[in-house]
């Protein structure tokens, strides 16, 4: 979600610092941020008026200073995000909007213990984010107006339709989204039906543009786990608890497009 979101953001001439622990990681994202922009390009995504500003790398989190806004889109646990939430508040100035990108765990639940939770609010970008321009907005109970309306302003620049929900488990899409996916992939371990047929009927007769199991490939099985847990462990529902298919994927390393297998084998760059 991070190179998508920086080549969304570059190339509506926003200069972006992306940070990621991992050195591998951030000299992968820069080429695929070059890709991102011929896609968008392409798609006639991006504005013309506007040439892409630069985008930077770092592994430091003190390198933020100074940013007019921070969107953090690190793993889906909440412990790792209020971490990087913490460090990342202890360098940017007060009222700089600070954004979690989380699938489903509340905003107020991230915004505990925060130094200035009142700066936290949620923009949930779709996958890809360069290229679905209507952003789910989380207002937690605490966020301050001020800052919903700097990340107004702000995904407005970045040409966003945005629709604004309450704050819960899943917000709405990943509420509705993920207990699809998996029953999908339950399905599928049932017997019922092989993967192909599973996305097929989904496609062809109630017009799912993709179909489901591969939209799992895409968002990444390990983050669609993560955030059924996450969903599960703050609903009790059932229909939340990551099928032992799923399970199994993410235990054999077989994660989805980002790993070259999921549902589906994928060649080449699997970006
Ligand atoms: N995958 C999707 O389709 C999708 C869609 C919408 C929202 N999201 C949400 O976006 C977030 C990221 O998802 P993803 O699929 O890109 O995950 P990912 O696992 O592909 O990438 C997460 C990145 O975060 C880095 N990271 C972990 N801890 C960090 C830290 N403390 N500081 C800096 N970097 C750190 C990792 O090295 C990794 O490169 C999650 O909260 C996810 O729920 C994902």
């Amino acid at each position: 979600m991070g190179s998508g979101i920086a080549a969304m953001a570059a190339g509506h001439g926003l200069p972006v610092l992306l940070v990621d622990l991992d050195q591998y990681v951030l000299t992968q994202t820069r080429s695929r941020i070059d890709q991102h922009l011929r896609h968008a390009q392409l798609l006639s995504a991006l504005p013309a008026d506007r040439a892409p500003a630069a985008v930077r790398t770092t592994t430091s989190i003190h390198d933020t200073e100074g940013a007019i806004a921070v969107i953090e889109a690190i793993t889906e646990q909440v412990d790792l995000k209020r971490l990087a939430l913490t460090e990342v508040s202890q360098v940017i100035a007060p009222g700089t909007p600070l954004v979690s990108n989380t699938s489903g765990i509340p905003i107020d639940e991230l915004a505990e213990g925060l130094p200035r939770s009142a700066d936290l609010a949620g923009i949930h970008f779709m996958n890809p984010a360069y290229l679905i321009n209507t952003v789910e907005v989380i207002q937690g109970p605490r966020t301050a107006p001020e800052i919903m309306a700097a990340v107004m302003r702000l995904l407005e620049e970045l040409d966003r339709r945005v629709i604004v929900v309450q704050d819960a488990p899943g917000f709405v899409t990943s509420r509705l989204l993920h207990p699809m996916l998996n029953d999908a992939a339950r399905i599928v371990s049932a017997g019922i039906a092989s993967v192909e047929a599973t996305d097929l009927l989904m496609q062809d007769c109630l017009g799912h543009p993709t179909g489901p199991l591969r939209t799992a490939d895409l968002i990444g099985l390990d983050n669609l786990a993560d955030s059924l847990t996450a969903l599960y462990e703050r609903t009790g529902e059932e229909r939340f608890r990551p099928c032992e298919l799923l399970l199994d994927k993410v235990e054999k390393g077989q994660l989805g497009r980002k790993s070259g297998q999921g549902f589906y084998k994928y060649g080449g760059d699997f970006s």
